[in-house]
């Protein structure tokens, strides 16, 4: 069975969707590309002053940001601006900054069609809020990862415990409740499933559960 072009994986945040989709961009040799960090580089990149620019201004900053994707599966690599995007952008303030500047339409317009351009040039397992549902509207495989604030925000304690980071399980529940009401109801793209997006409850499944019904979905099991 050949590979498909472009698999959607969405949902809310600490669902596991990053581990998932570079999971299975590696299983089918795909591309792999984390829209959420594209989001987060941008909002560093733009600094907290990115809500007041005028439109034309805001746009002006964005033409100076050049994303590229190289590699495949669990290699994929996402560069801006020529270097690679690390890890400052994953702490949970620059998470909330991003889904701050992905409230904005001139944010949304320009990652949209870059993101594309990316899709265009690669084969994809594609992971965000909007990508069964605005980006990537023809996929012909789109998941939808869901699971109650409480879980994720116990998981995301245990993976910072686990790191030997400090975790206080009210603030990250609170965390995670505020990005989720803000990706939500925002006016444009908000988080919701695709009509055709196979909706999977993750509360009682472990990740390698997550992975194996999606790969069943995929016909790859
Ligand atoms: O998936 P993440 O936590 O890295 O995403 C950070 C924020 O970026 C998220 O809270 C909302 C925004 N985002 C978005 O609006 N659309 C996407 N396709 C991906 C992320």
């Amino acid at each position: 069975m050949s590979a498909p072009r472009i698999v959607t994986l969405d949902g809310p945040a600490g669902v596991g969707k990053t581990t998932l989709a570079r999971r299975v961009a590696e299983a089918l040799g795909l591309a792999y590309l984390d829209t959420g960090a594209m989001f987060r580089a941008t909002a560093l990149a733009l600094g907290p002053g990115a809500r007041e620019l005028p439109g034309a201004g805001l746009r002006a900053r964005l033409e100076g940001l050049a994303f590229g994707l190289e590699g495949r599966g669990a290699a994929s690599a996402l560069r801006l601006n020529g270097r690679p995007v690390g890890e400052e952008i994953r702490t949970e303030q620059v998470g909330m900054l991003a889904s701050d500047v992905a409230t904005l339409p001139e944010v949304r317009e320009f990652l949209k069609a870059a993101q594309r351009a990316v899709g265009r040039a690669t084969a994809l397992v594609a992971e965000g809020r909007d990508m069964g549902t605005v980006v990537f509207p023809e996929a012909a495989h789109k998941f939808f990862l869901d699971a109650a604030p409480e879980i994720r925000a116990r998981r995301r304690c245990e993976q910072l415990r686990a790191l030997g980071a400090p975790a206080d399980l009210d603030a990250v529940t609170a965390q995670i409740r505020a990005r989720d009401h803000q990706d939500r109801t925002r006016a444009v793209a908000p988080l919701r499933p695709a009509e055709d997006a196979l909706v999977i409850d993750t509360g009682p499944l472990d990740i390698d559960g997550v992975f194996a019904a999606i790969m069943a979905a995929l016909g790859r099991s």
